[in-house]
């Protein structure tokens, strides 16, 4: 078994080669752990502060690189964190780095609710116990024609899902960010309805790409990307991919979601990475990667198409943008 650790990254050096050439590699948690997890009646545990050091050595210990991104260097750590669009804390790109120490993360819970069997609201660490947690370097294409390659650690979405079991009725998924102005300068302004909403339909939510990340870069989820725990939806542009996420609702009717509802012209529902479909502001044919000088081709879905074009074969893309 090959064990990689990733060296801690100081600026903007990257060290592609090791996390490309690491092999996929899963954290398996001990039989243990996913007893208590599964216990009824145990689902609040005692110390729930707990979960920040116990995910640390998890991402340290164990991690693997899967690589999705066709080889593509990840962006560094530094133009991840640095780069960002969170609107809670404003909406500079260096604004989430500034202000996000205010993120109160810990203790963390999660509320899944609506069309499950197993409703409520769980502990953060309840929800990753028993849970494999697995890294996977994406492409992430943002609606402003930028796009990083992140080495993301999670696991997928339909893990947890499956857990609550889905009822027949279940047809989106919704996700809603925390909502805590006082913390939270960007929400003291009316920048989009607060909290930030999105959704999936259920396919899109079950499909195996569609990720909960925990951490980046072998480390525990930075603020500013949405600790402590975010979607990730390689595919669609970055703004379906939720930071910060305290409610998952499975739902019957389509939900409103914040920057369809703001604004359905320039963001569509399914925000399906397309270089055919222009934004009525810019292109969306090219994009430019952060930390390169240029600009490259963007591909269709952004380069997942294989994956989940059969999702999509019945529908114009055009219209349903
Ligand atoms: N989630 C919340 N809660 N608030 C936000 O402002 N911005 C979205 C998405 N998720 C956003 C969010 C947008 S527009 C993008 S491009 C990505 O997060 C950016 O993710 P990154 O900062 O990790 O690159």
């Amino acid at each position: 078994m090959i064990r990689y650790r990733y060296p801690r990254i100081p600026e903007s050096e990257v060290t592609p080669k090791p996390l490309l050439d690491s092999r996929r590699r899963f954290l398996r948690q001990g039989a243990a752990l996913g007893a208590v997890a599964a216990a009824p009646g145990l689902l609040w545990s005692a110390d729930a502060k707990a979960w920040q050091s116990k995910l640390e050595g998890r991402l340290e210990e164990a991690l693997a690189s899967s690589d999705l991104a066709n080889g593509e260097a990840p962006t560094s750590l530094r133009d991840i964190t640095t780069y960002n669009n969170f609107y809670e804390f404003g909406t500079g790109k260096r604004d989430p780095e500034v202000y996000g120490h205010r993120l109160v993360t810990d203790p963390w819970s999660l509320a899944i609710e609506g069309e499950v069997d197993k409703a409520g609201t769980f502990a953060l660490e309840d929800v990753l116990a028993g849970q494999m947690l697995e890294e996977r370097i994406y492409r992430h294409r943002c609606v402003e024609a930028w796009s990083k390659v992140i080495p993301w650690a999670g696991f997928p979405l339909a893990d947890l899902l499956k857990r609550h079991g889905p009822t027949s009725r279940a047809k989106y998924v919704v996700f809603e960010t925390i909502h805590d102005p006082d913390n939270l300068r960007g929400q003291r302004r009316s920048i989009i309805e607060w909290p930030y909403r999105e959704a999936l339909r259920i396919d899109e939510a079950m499909h195996p790409l569609t990720m909960l990340a925990v951490g980046l870069y072998g480390e525990v989820m930075p603020n500013q990307n949405g600790a402590p725990i975010r979607l990730v939806v390689p595919w669609k542009y970055g703004f379906k991919s939720i930071k910060s996420i305290v409610r998952i609702a499975l739902v019957e009717e389509r939900p409103t979601t914040s920057w369809h509802d703001r604004n359905p012209e320039e963001y569509g529902f399914y925000a399906n990475v397309n270089p055919g479909v222009d934004h009525p502001r810019w292109s969306q044919a090219r994009e430019r990667r952060i930390g390169e000088s240029g600009r490259r081709e963007t591909l269709m879905f952004n380069g997942y198409a294989d994956e989940v074009a059969h999702l999509y074969a019945d529908m114009d893309l055009h219209r349903h943008y």
